[in-house]
């Protein structure tokens, strides 16, 4: 809740009532997704006259939009429900503390036998009624459930609530159709609904309007987009749309599932002004046999063939992926398959997670979680070293070049120096310039320098090159 429209000390009214002036404080864990349902759940209270903290002992209402996809992003929540007990000076007396999200919409009721003194579980979709909710705790102090999922998701974005100036995530589908064995997404959050072409349209013109640059669309299969509408648009009739909005530069769009780029998608998005070409497209794994109990709908050689045709149309896309080490069954020759593949599609970026049982996926309910922690940790850091050693070689390849960078602001670990990303989404930090606010504008920078994670470079006088004019780098060279 960091950059929310100042709103005037004043008494408001939540359900007809006059109360008086709240403060609301959120801590977000987990996806994107999440982040832009903390924005939503910020807009909703400010639409009932709340306003922003980011000290919780301020708070009237602490909210945790929480995460379960693994089993550590759940007790991290558990712990600092543990820390956020009524009585410890991190709470204002008489505050209301909610939990939101993911870990609500799985856990539900059995969240207050764990947590007696949370006052609100709210799931997915029905954590826009915090206001509600909210008046009820106050009124009676009795706990408060909203898990509805069955209803679609329809709620009017304002476009000045967001955390960021000149990003912006905008949710362009909800749930998920699909049933990979070890997920638990479509239980917490239902099944596939699209948003309407002209809505995202509008929903981007609006943003744009009030200054954003970058946009990410975000779904969890985001290119089966449109397929229940008529016409049967695509995600890259979608992004043909928005590289017409005038004043967006970028658009990104997280995350894809192999099996549904379709009718030439490369091809029809490569010349598109907006496109970044740096794609998550997850693999998971690189063995057919895990990918068939993973129950992911591709074999290792059809993620080859969208791989193939990716590269046609573009040479030089940068792919990213997630992986899942130690999987039921994962045998040392299945991982070294995962190592293998790895190194043959070049990852740009990889995501590497160990398997974690989730409660009533099918993966926990009919396959033994019996890889050993050491092994888990082992593979997860192998395949962590590859792809250290394939970023460092895409990254050496960028020395030189003057690339175009959106700045965040200051960078983390040094005040003289500002970062941002570039088009292919690599963080680059520079010197900040006197007497210049560069945050939230696009600049050339010439890298001089490079890390695994980063890169480094200067201000540069001449324009960016076009990413796309980049040499292709050749995938035969891994050191
Ligand atoms: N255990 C480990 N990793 C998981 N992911 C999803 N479910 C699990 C699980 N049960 C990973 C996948 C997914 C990413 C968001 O998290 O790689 O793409
Ligand atoms: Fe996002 Fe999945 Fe975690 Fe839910 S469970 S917050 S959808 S990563």
């Amino acid at each position: 809740m960091s950059s929310t429209p100042t709103t005037e000390r004043q008494e408001v009214s939540l359900e007809g009532e006059r109360v008086p002036h709240r403060l609301a404080y959120f801590e977000t864990y987990g996806c994107q997704m999440n982040k832009l349902d903390s924005e939503l759940a910020e807009q909703a209270l400010a639409e009932a006259g709340f306003s922003s903290t980011t000290e919780v002992s301020q708070a009237d209402l602490v909210v945790l939009n929480t995460c379960s996809v693994r089993d550590h992003a759940e007790h991290r929540v558990l712990s600092r429900l543990g820390v956020l007990k009524p009585g410890s000076d991190q709470r204002k007396e008489g505050s209301v503390l909610a939990l939101i999200g993911c870990m609500g919409q799985r856990q539900g009721e059995q969240l207050f036998k764990a947590a007696p003194h949370l006052d609100i579980v709210a799931g997915t979709t029905d954590f826009v009624r915090l206001p509600e909710l909210y008046a009820g705790v106050v009124k009676d102090r009795q706990h408060r459930t909203a898990l509805d999922l069955s209803g679609e998701f329809e709620y009017a974005r304002d476009p000045r609530y967001r955390s960021e100036r000149h990003r912006a995530f905008v949710s362009i589908m909800r749930g998920c159709d699909l049933h990979c064995t070890y997920c638990i997404v479509p239980t917490t959050r239902g099944p596939e609904v699209s948003v309407p072409l002209q809505t995202i349209v509008d929903e981007v013109s609006r943003l744009v309007d009030d200054g954003v640059q970058e946009v990410t669309l975000l779904g969890q299969t985001v290119n089966s987009w449109g397929k229940q509408f008529k016409g049967e648009p695509d995600l890259g009739d979608l992004l043909a749309q928005l590289d017409r909005i005038e004043g967006l530069q970028r658009t990104r769009f997280i995350t894809s599932h192999p099996n549904f780029f379709r009718d030439r998608f490369w091809e029809r998005v490569r010349d598109l002004r907006t496109f970044c070409p740096y794609v998550h497209v997850p693999l998971q794994h690189g063995s057919d046999r895990v990918l068939k109990r993973m129950a992911r709908l591709y074999t290792v050689d059809k993620y080859r063939s969208m791989v193939d045709e990716a590269r046609e149309s573009i040479p030089d896309v940068a792919l990213a992926s997630d992986w899942i080490v130690g999987f039921p069954g994962e045998t040392e020759e299945d991982h070294q398959q995962s190592l293998a593949r790895m190194l043959e599609f070049d990852f740009f970026h990889s995501y590497v997670f160990k398997y974690s049982p989730r409660p009533n996926t099918p993966s926990e309910r009919r396959m033994a979680d019996d890889i050993p922690q050491v092994d888990k940790d082992r593979r997860c850091n192998e395949l962590l070293a590859v792809q250290t050693e394939l970023s460092q070689k895409h990254n050496d390849a960028l020395v030189g070049r003057t690339l175009e960078v959106l700045v965040d602001g200051e960078s983390k670990k040094n005040a003289d120096r500002l970062s941002g990303r570039t088009r292919l989404n690599r963080v680059a930090h520079f010197e900040r310039p006197e007497g210049r606010e560069l945050t939230g504008k696009m600049v050339p920078v010439t890298i001089t320098r490079v890390t695994a994670h980063s890169l480094y470079g200067e201000l540069a006088k001449r324009p960016a090159e076009e990413v796309r004019k980049l040499p292709v780098i050749d995938s035969g060279d891994r050191g």
